[in-house]
């Protein structure tokens, strides 16, 4: 985004050009990077900025551009009838340093991609089968949704809390979209209520205004 101001210095106009970026990654600086990506619970798991480190150049290939997984859909057998499947830097590490990723959303009728937020991305959601209730909270307070058929997109704003509802009597499935290559999750519930240490009960009973019991009761699922 680009505005402009005028202001004075030392009684003189002067127009001051105010540039503010909105990218959730940094930009790249070479053609790409693949990521060498660390397995789980190596020292070095966690992402550098701005990213993971490059495979060299020398030995990237064309397979390293190319990823399959969304091509299989999630089992959608639990509690909330949801898979998602990523397709993140992690799990594409040709992603790394290109600001962009996509995941695949399976739902049984009646499955909930539970409340959460992207931290670092802004996501479009693209129903490819079924119908999907769609929605997000602002900071305002106000709640946009919309239902989804086949074809039609909706796009969530970074960082609002937010779900996606099958609404139809069929399975039902989506792409989503994001411009980052690890937007991240923070799962509105399992933080709340299921983090590792706990938030104290007393805190989570003042703050919903309930008795301490519903909150335990509460844990108990998460
Ligand atoms: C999602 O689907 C994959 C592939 O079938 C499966 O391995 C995984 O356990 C599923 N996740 C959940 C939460 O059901």
């Amino acid at each position: 985004m680009v505005g402009w101001r005028l202001v004075r210095v030392k009684g003189r106009p002067v127009v001051v050009v105010l540039i503010s970026t909105c990218v959730a990654d940094p930009e790249p600086v070479q053609d790409f990077c693949v990521a060498v990506v660390p397995r789980a619970g190596d020292a070095a798991a966690s992402p550098a900025y701005p990213g993971f480190p490059c495979k060299p150049a020398s030995t990237v290939v064309s397979d390293d551009f190319f990823f399959a997984g969304l091509a299989v859909a999630g089992n959608t057998d639990n509690r909330f009838g949801f898979n998602a499947t990523l397709g993140n830097v992690e799990a594409f590490p040709g992603l790394n340093t290109l600001g962009v990723s996509i995941n695949r959303g399976d739902f049984a009728p009646g499955g909930l991609n539970a409340l959460h937020s992207h931290p670092r991305a802004a996501e479009l959601v693209h129903v490819v089968a079924g119908r999907i209730l769609v929605g997000f909270v602002s900071t305002a307070g106000r709640f946009y949704s919309k239902v989804l058929g086949e074809g039609e997109s909706f796009v969530i704003p970074r960082g609002m809390i937010h779900f996606q509802y099958n609404v139809g009597d069929v399975a039902a499935r989506a792409i989503t979209a994001f411009n980052s290559q690890l937007p991240g999750v923070v799962a509105a519930a399992p933080s709340l209520f299921g983090s590792d240490p706990e938030i104290p009960d007393a805190v989570l009973a003042e703050n919903f205004q309930v008795d301490v019991k519903i909150i335990k009761l509460i844990k108990s699922e998460f």
